[in-house]
């Protein structure tokens, strides 16, 4: 295996793209880096300290500069000794259960679409990739932030497959949601996220689809465990 290999995984939401991910990552010795969570931990930033949040129809005549604001927010993941999982950790605090709320997941997508917020994470993004060996989830991680990326993944699964799957997560942690709210935020996500101007979610050219809708788990990791078999074989071919 290379270990500077780099595996970017995109596709809609609550699409089991992160422990498709994650899975990937502990079975290849790869860092797991989750982007999501870092606009999560942005949006959780702009809540408390009660920064406008636009929505779609207001982002062509924002007049508010976003600079100084990202400019004091600090995000980091650390390896959580519980979980032996990288938490991501907001201005030195771990907030990687707080920014799960569907609170978060209702505005997430609003805070996303900001081109300074973007152009922010996707740098740290790229830095994050440098010395390479990471697998990556996200929305733009095949197309904008590691277009040269070695395998590219793009994740896909029925909407409601998809609310019930994210219902039942949330139900478990006791969240008080109705399955109504989940469909709702689900397709809503879906819609702003393929539709907003800065960098949507769309499928690069060369990522191989998975739909998931009617696969477990391990057949999942297993699918794309075939492909990176694959781009070993490639490789062996140049030498
Ligand atoms: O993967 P997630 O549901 O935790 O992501 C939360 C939101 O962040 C999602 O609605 C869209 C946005 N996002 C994005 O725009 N680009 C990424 N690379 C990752 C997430």
């Amino acid at each position: 295996m290379h270990p500077r290999l780099i595996i970017a995984i995109d596709g809609y939401s609550s699409c089991g793209k992160s422990t498709v991910a994650k899975a990937l990552a502990k079975r290849l010795g790869l860092q797991y880096i989750d982007s999501g969570a870092m606009y999560r931990a942005v949006t959780l930033y702009f809540m408390q300290n009660n920064i406008p949040i636009p929505s779609p129809e207001q982002l062509h005549n924002l007049d508010f500069n976003f600079e100084p604001v990202l400019d004091k927010i600090h995000i980091e993941f650390r390896v959580n000794p519980e979980t032996g999982l990288s938490d991501v950790h907001l201005n030195g605090v771990d907030v990687e259960q707080e920014i799960r709320s569907m609170t978060i997941s209702e505005q997430v997508s609003h805070v996303s679409a900001i081109k300074a917020v973007r152009v922010r994470l996707v740098e740290l993004q790229k830095k994050a990739g440098v010395m390479g060996g990471l697998v990556m989830d996200g929305r733009d991680i095949g197309t904008t932030v590691f277009p040269h990326a070695d395998l590219k993944i793009f994740m896909k699964a029925d909407p409601m497959v998809r609310a019930e799957r994210r219902f039942k997560e949330l139900s478990l942690k006791g969240a008080e949601v109705s399955m109504e709210d989940v469909i709702n935020n689900v397709v809503g996500r879906d819609y702003e996220d393929t539709h907003r101007e800065e960098s949507p979610l769309r499928k690069a050219n060369d990522a191989i689809v998975l739909d998931n809708t009617y696969l477990t788990q391990e057949e999942q990791v297993e699918f794309v465990m075939k492909e990176i078999v694959k781009l070993n074989d490639s490789v062996k071919q140049d030498f």
